[in-house]
């Protein structure tokens, strides 16, 4: 970009106020015109006036054989029930038995000091599938061991949006849509052109969700900075002018630069709107945290979980309570 980012300030400062008094600024955990919370999470919550599109934002359709590393993580209750529901985040396949994906994803809401994951039986890792509701012979379905969050990750400021699935089994590399990328270790340059991939948010039964691509380029730290307050452990990048950006849903994602695992789709506000770039967690910071936690896992041992797990969690034990209650008093009134 030829404009100094000084000016990229002041226009971005310009805009934001502008639309703070017209009451479309949303921020995505406090919502300053609408009157919801539109959270990080995939909770159905952006109901606000900016309309948020449910993919990749101004993206194009790819095959998953050209980013052989992306996997969607489901919720497994959902993703039994029915196939193709149930998106919670993307992930990259970093090696044959760990995905990189984003803190928020699985941390359990309102959880701090210390922050709580969900457990690993909840959740569903597919690998090698171009539609989110459509499986063939190159799909992988993986159960997962172990979540590591990163146990700083804030809530509020969302730093340090990283986590790692350990699956439940090695991936095959003989089906050539399911690879690994390899982590950057340094910082990306201003202006490299990098690439998000996702699925976005599937919310009907049968809706296509095609994964999707776009081009985003590296933005100048102190701009970042200027407008979200970023530390070093987060990037933002992408276009002044919006239009382009990833969306709810494409979370955990990566962020590719020259090959490589360069960031994690961790935020934004709003979806591709001026002057509000997407934030990343910035890998390179966390490459040492990503290899002593790998370090940390056990490599020789699997769960073992039937299939049923994931629909007897989704069977909450206040409901089986109350259920025996009413037989009880069925019985009793002499029913
Ligand atoms: N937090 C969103 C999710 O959970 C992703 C947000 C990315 N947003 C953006 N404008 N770049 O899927």
């Amino acid at each position: 970009m030829d404009i100094p980012w000084q000016l990229q300030v002041l226009f971005q400062m310009l805009l934001s106020w502008t639309l703070v008094a017209n009451g479309h600024l949303e921020f995505p955990f406090l919502s300053l015109s609408t009157g919801h919370t539109s959270s990080p999470h995939n909770e159905p919550s952006d109901a606000g006036k900016f309309v948020i599109l449910p993919k990749v934002v101004g993206g194009y359709s790819i095959t998953i054989a050209q980013v052989p590393f992306q996997v969607s993580v489901r919720r497994r209750s959902m993703h039994e029930r029915t196939y193709g529901l149930g998106l919670i985040c993307g992930g990259a396949l970093i090696s044959q038995r760990v995905v990189c994906s984003a803190a928020h994803c699985f941390a359990v809401n309102n959880s701090y000091n210390p922050v709580r994951f969900y457990g690993p039986k909840l959740f569903v890792v597919v690998a090698g599938s171009t539609q989110i509701d459509q499986a063939d012979r190159n799909t992988k379905e993986y159960l997962v061991q172990q979540i590591i969050g990163h146990s700083d990750y804030n809530a509020t400021t969302l730093e340090n949006d990283i986590a790692l699935i350990f699956l439940n089994g090695y991936v095959s590399w003989s089906s050539k849509t399911v690879r690994a990328i390899p982590l950057a270790t340094k910082a990306q340059r201003e202006g490299t052109t990098c690439l998000i991939n996702g699925w976005g948010k599937v919310t009907v039964v049968g809706k296509s969700g095609s994964l999707q691509q776009a081009p985003v380029p590296i933005l100048n730290p102190s701009l970042c900075r200027a407008i979200y307050l970023l530390p070093m452990s987060q990037l933002c990048a992408g276009f002044m002018q919006g239009g382009i950006d990833a969306c709810q849903g494409d979370s955990g994602g990566p962020l590719i630069c020259d090959g490589q695992l360069a960031g994690i789709i961790s935020w934004g506000v709003g979806c591709a709107d001026p002057g509000f770039p997407g934030v990343y967690t910035n890998v390179s910071y966390f490459v040492d945290w990503i290899r002593s936690m790998n370090a940390t896992l056990d490599y020789s041992k699997y769960l073992v979980m039937d299939s049923a797990d994931g629909r007897r969690l989704a069977t909450s034990p206040q409901r089986t309570w109350w259920l025996a209650l009413a037989f009880l008093l069925i019985a009793l009134s002499g029913g």
